[in-house]
């Protein structure tokens, strides 16, 4: 199916360079793009996706540099973004300059979308050191987060907490954070219009952060950040965003209705382990990964 949507896109991109907009698609390069943007099913999209891609990991970034020097490029697939973005029509925000704390206090007083107005309780920015070399990004608060301010406390969390020991990290190590911050009424997940109009605050947290590497869990996050769409063929193979290699893998809430994703899971999150020269210590598993 992989060969069939490269060809596709193939062509297609090909058609369009030639400035045609419309193509005939044979059923089977109708299926193959059908199965790469099928749209996934809410609260979380994760489990909706049809197709498993065999996990094709690329080298990690060696560890040949200061602890704290910017990550060497590991060797970056790109994914190909198979929809364009539905453009969004909102003010600009310009955060250069604003310190961490003003980001947060500009967050709090935020009304760029209607999720200030969905019944949030309180905007829910980061938790974690905002230092931190190794950066985690979800999808938005729940009802758990809602209520504390903090992300990632309810039971996704515990299981993201899990994770992060598994890969020799303390939680306060890293830094935390969300696509949207405020909560989507019932957990739903945040619309496109949503996600762009809190894209900005997450910008300047990377920006302001610098992370060595960021982990994207879900589409959700893979979608706002790196416009690609499919966790489950782009976990495991490291992106990029502005010269940081980034890690896609499955969302701790989807893990946590299908267990057996936490195997990929593992493998992706050690292949982030390597950048920073730390390795599982066999045969042992983590928690995260041999829980229930
Ligand atoms: N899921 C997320 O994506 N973020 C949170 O903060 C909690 C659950
Ligand atoms: Fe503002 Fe983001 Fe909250 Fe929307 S989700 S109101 S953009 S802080």
């Amino acid at each position: 199916m992989e060969d069939v949507l490269g060809q596709v896109i193939g062509v297609l991109k090909a058609r369009r360079l030639k400035g045609e907009r419309r193509a005939w698609l044979s059923p089977e390069a109708r299926a193959a793009l059908a199965a790469s943007v099928a749209p996934a099913p809410r609260p979380r999209p994760e489990a909706a996706v049809a197709v498993s891609a065999p996990v094709r990991p690329v080298p990690p970034p060696e560890l040949d540099r200061p602890a704290a020097a910017p990550a060497r490029s590991p060797a970056v697939e790109t994914p190909v973004p198979l929809a364009p973005a539905p453009a969004v029509s909102l003010p600009s925000l310009d955060l250069s300059g604003r310190s961490l704390e003003e980001v947060r206090a500009a967050v709090a007083a935020c009304s760029r979308c209607d999720l200030c107005r969905a019944g949030r309780r309180q905007t829910v920015f980061s938790d974690g050191d905002p230092h931190a070399e190794l950066m985690f990004i979800g999808e938005g608060p729940g009802a758990d987060e809602d209520a504390q301010g903090i992300p990632f406390v309810g039971a996704a969390g515990q299981l993201l907490t899990k994770m992060i020991e598994g890969m020799q990290f303390r939680r306060q190590e890293v830094y935390i954070c969300n696509i949207v911050k405020c909560r989507p009424p019932n957990n739903r997940q945040p619309t496109h219009e949503e996600g762009e109009a809190c894209l900005p605050y997450l910008r300047r947290q990377i920006e302001l952060v610098k992370p060595r590497c960021i982990v994207l869990l879900g589409s959700t996050a893979l979608w706002h950040l790196l416009r690609a769409k499919g966790i489950t063929k782009t976990h495991g193979q490291w992106q990029k965003f502005n010269d940081i290699p980034v890690m896609p893998t499955y969302h701790p809430s989807f893990l946590l209705r299908v267990p057996e994703r936490k195997r990929e899971c593992w493998n992706d999150l050690q292949q982030v382990m390597k950048v920073f020269g730390k390795s599982p210590k066999p045969p042992a598993v983590p928690a995260a990964a041999a829980a229930p």
